[in-house]
């Protein structure tokens, strides 16, 4: 690999680890889910400045937004619309490199040219997902995926 390229995810990989102990350490005195998710969007939009950091929550068999930060975004995803939609009927990871290249992605932000989206949940239903978006083209890669997928198993904690 160029030395370059691997420095910069050598460099992405210290970020995350930061990050997730700082998460770590911040909810663990806490249980509201909302004040939780609230802080984990904030630490990540924080760290790395992404386009838009948030959670959907399922709520009568639809996602509706919950805390984020970035630009306004859409209040209801239904199952199998958009990335987000997707993730939940999949109950899966999944990453989009280019969203206009994904069929049916939803476009909150038009500045959005990438995304990931992780799944959360409780005992084994999907409870609500992480959408992290990006303005740069093919942003995420498996780093981002293990370690965002780390810190939904920390809120997987505290939803048991
Ligand atoms: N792009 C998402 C919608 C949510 S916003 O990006 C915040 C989707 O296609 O599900």
């Amino acid at each position: 690999m160029h030395n370059l390229k691997k420095l910069n995810l050598d460099s992405l990989e210290l970020n995350y680890k930061t990050v997730v102990t700082q998460i770590n350490h911040l909810i663990e005195e806490e249980n509201d889910i909302t004040a939780i998710l609230s802080n984990v969007s904030s630490a990540l939009k924080e760290t790395f400045n992404f386009l838009w950091v948030g959670f959907y929550l399922i709520k009568n068999e639809e996602l509706v937004l919950g805390p984020f930060q970035g630009p306004v975004a859409c209040f209801r995803i239904k199952k199998n619309e958009g990335v987000c939609g997707c993730c939940w009927k999949e109950k899966k990871t999944i990453i989009v490199p280019n969203v206009d290249k994904f069929p049916g992605h939803i476009a909150c932000s038009s500045l959005s040219k990438s995304e990931i989206v992780v799944p959360i949940f409780k005992k084994n239903d999907v409870f609500a997902v992480l959408d992290v978006d990006s303005k740069l083209l093919n942003q995420f890669n498996v780093i981002d995926k293990t370690y965002l997928e780390k810190i939904v198993r920390l809120i997987e904690k505290k939803l048991t």
